[in-house]
């Protein structure tokens, strides 16, 4: 008789544990619980957002040896590739500790700094030509005023390309999107076909988005 062997977790039951966080702090503990198997995780799932966001900047903006700032970095899968079309020199920022000590790892970025999206960020204003952030402009994850402050660090001219999922598609980010436009902070550029960011395994469909810092 074969043994039956038992069923793994699935490879985004981390993901939802995250979605329903009360906290950014309970966000962070999730991540820094879940650094280690983290990309294992997202490979098996067949994660596409870095990808979506590299694929948006290479559209709209020239590679460059200016500051690009990672928001969200993570383990650093999207300064692997930005590193790889052309932009050398990347920020990374994240709530995890534990998954900025991954990223490190991998020498692809100048600097990783571990703050909160949502709270006021350390960098001067204007201090990147490029922010970039994929997989945390989502439920539970970045709220979405954390866009205020990416804003206020991208020089004018500049660009913000960020991947927006879930609840947070259509009503709420359209709605914010509308205050930034309204206040002539930011310029529609670019938005990519909808997607799922986790195709092999569940349904979680998102957009790209590109917009320029007036
Ligand atoms: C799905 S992972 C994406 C990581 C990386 N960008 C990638 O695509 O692989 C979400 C990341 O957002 C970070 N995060 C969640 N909320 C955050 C916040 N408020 N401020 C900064 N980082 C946050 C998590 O710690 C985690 O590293």
């Amino acid at each position: 008789m074969t043994k039956r062997k038992p069923k793994s977790p699935a490879s985004t039951d981390k993901l939802h544990r995250a979605y329903h966080a009360e906290s950014s702090q309970e966000t962070a503990d999730v991540y820094d619980d879940w650094a280690d198997e983290y990309e294992q995780h997202m490979k098996n799932v067949g994660y596409t957002h870095p990808a979506m966001v590299a694929a948006m900047v290479a559209r709209h903006v020239a590679p460059t040896e200016e500051r690009v700032l990672d928001a969200g970095a993570g383990t650093g899968v999207l300064g692997e590739i930005l590193t790889a079309l052309g932009y050398p020199n990347i920020v990374g920022l994240d709530a995890s500790a534990g998954m900025l000590k991954i990223a490190n790892l991998k020498n692809n970025y100048l600097e990783l700094t571990h703050q909160f999206l949502g709270q006021p960020l350390t960098f001067e204003d204007d201090s990147f030509a490029l922010v970039v952030s994929s997989g945390v402009f989502t439920q539970g994850h970045a709220p979405l005023e954390g866009l205020d402050e990416l804003i206020r660090v991208t020089r004018s001219g500049g660009h913000l390309v960020f991947s927006v999922a879930r609840t947070y598609l259509d009503g709420p980010f359209e709605h914010k999107r509308q205050q930034l436009e309204q206040a002539n902070l930011c310029r529609f550029v670019d938005v990519s076909e909808r997607y799922n960011s986790a195709p092999l395994e569940d349904n979680l469909i998102s957009q790209v988005f590109a917009f320029q810092v007036l």
